[in-house]
């Protein structure tokens, strides 16, 4: 059939389940949490098209559909407005939030920090991150709320590896700024499908606004000091700054470079940080894939202490965090607009459509995961991850604006682990916490946890 004749998507097309939930029951489950706001049938069904409030949204969860869309049809989608209201009164026009050249130019500018290369250096600081964490741990022997300690071991690193060091920036400010920060972004989205003028207040939203203003001023003092007194570190801060559009052949303003350090240093560390939390919940409940993760750590290390050539040896370890991440994906949803109508499958998307990927809802569909919510790192394992579509599983999101940080957020991941659980075990009681998405996906409390010194 040719492109002409293929129909708008409506629920007449073949595979399209038409999700009839009413803006009272969606608006405010948007609120409280996106997650509970997806149709049910995402979990089961190919697409589903829904209409609130004369938005039309399209939520793919066919790997196949999502290549299409995502990687063979990027040129036709931006990140569109929900982001842009969510993320852009912090991150402003960085990476993660720009569209078009500016996008480009950007990526291009920052691509050699994480080339692998690099990454292999950046290993140490990972390591010595994860031992001071350990060290606190060993000294202190008491409960830790996971979430926070690991917000801390990766805000260490993000900021020594790509900034060379906090500089004046307060580390407990900027962790408490962010959570208040994404705290309202529920509202933010829910006021975004109504078409709300930007200004409208909604609960959250002035101490919101405060994070922003902290964490904008602590970064632009850092960049004045940089400029002032150049020293010849090789780190992002230095890459920003030598960028030039290859266009126009300006360099970045102190402003653009703000917005994307902005968007390292929150990107950079609160994804990781809730991978690892959700990783340590899963293996506590889990001491059969605990024993055999520990075993593989001991046998790698040999007694010694972790050293880069050991990362890429932890296969298991690694695995394990991968379906950490397919359970708990910390970018459960990602969003797009679309700039021109398009054809995908047997309909056409039409210009303006809203298209979600519920990474969440992939990870979890009863089509591509045998038993979806049972926890079992073996699924990473080579033999059995060859046989699965490249997008079933997809935390790092797809096509041109996949995460950037992929593989510094895995070895990070597993230098972390090994360096904790070298020394420790940790233990919770109670039912594992009850996640809840604000923007990334966090558990609903803070989950306290028992450090164990191994014997
Ligand atoms: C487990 C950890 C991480 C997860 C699960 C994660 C997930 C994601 C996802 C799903 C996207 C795509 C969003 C979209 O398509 O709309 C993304 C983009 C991005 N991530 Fe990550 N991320 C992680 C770690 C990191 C790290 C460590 C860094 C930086 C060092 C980073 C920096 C970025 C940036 C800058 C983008 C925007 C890329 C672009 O649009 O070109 N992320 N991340």
């Amino acid at each position: 059939m040719s492109i002409d004749a293929l129909p708008m998507i409506s629920e007449q097309c073949p595979g399209v389940t038409v999700s009839r939930r009413s803006p009272f029951s969606v608006l405010p489950a948007l609120v409280r949490d996106p997650l509970q706001a997806l149709p049910p049938e995402i979990y089961h069904q190919p697409v589903v098209y829904s209409q609130v409030a004369g938005r039309r949204r399209i939520l793919l969860a066919d790997p196949v559909l999502i290549y299409e869309a995502l990687v063979r049809n990027a040129d036709a989608l931006n990140k569109g407005e929900d982001v842009r209201r969510a993320l852009g009164p912090a991150l402003g026009q960085g990476l993660l939030t720009a569209d078009g050249a500016h996008w480009r130019w950007q990526r291009q500018s920052v691509a050699p920090a994480f080339r692998h290369e690099k990454l292999m250096g950046l290993l140490p600081a990972m390591i010595a991150a994860a031992e001071k964490t350990r060290d606190r741990w060993l000294e202190s022997g008491s409960a830790i709320g996971i979430g926070h300690e690991m917000m801390r071991t990766t805000f260490d690193i993000i900021v020594e590896t790509m900034m060379s060091g906090p500089g004046g920036i307060d580390v407990a400010r900027v962790e408490r700024g962010i959570t208040d920060y994404l705290k309202p972004t529920g509202w933010v989205f829910a006021l975004s499908i109504l078409d709300a003028p930007d200004w409208l207040p909604y609960p959250g939203r002035s101490r919101a606004r405060a994070a922003a203003i902290y964490l904008r001023s602590a970064i632009t003092r850092m960049i004045a000091e940089r400029r002032r007194k150049p020293d010849g570190r090789e780190d992002l801060v230095a890459l920003l700054l030598a960028a030039s559009d290859p266009e126009s052949g300006r360099t970045m303003t102190d402003e653009e470079i703000a917005d994307n350090l902005l968007t390292f240093v929150t990107a950079g560390h609160e994804t990781t940080a809730l991978g690892l939390a959700w990783t340590f919940l899963l293996l506590a409940r889990h001491p059969e894939h605990e024993a055999r993760v520990l075993a593989e750590i001991d046998e790698v290390t040999a007694g010694e202490p972790v050293r880069p050539e050991h990362i890429a040896r932890l296969a298991y370890t690694r695995q394990t965090f991968s379906e950490a991440m397919r359970l708990y994906p910390p970018a459960p949803i990602i969003t797009r607009t679309a700039t021109r109508a398009f054809p995908l499958g047997g309909f056409m998307v039409p210009q303006g459509a809203v298209l979600i990927v519920p990474i969440h809802a992939v990870h979890h569909h009863a089509t591509l995961w045998d038993d979806p919510g049972r926890f079992d790192p073996e699924r990473f394992a080579p033999e059995q991850a060859k046989g699965r579509h490249r997008y079933a599983y997809m935390p790092f999101g797809a096509g041109p604006r996949i995460c950037i940080g992929g593989a510094f957020a895995t070895m990070e991941a597993v230098a972390i682990m090994a360096v904790l659980l070298q020394a420790v075990r940790l233990r919770q009681s109670g039912d594992m916490p009850a996640p809840m998405m604000k923007v990334t996906l966090r558990p609903k409390k803070e989950a306290e946890m028992l450090v164990e010194r191994r014997a």
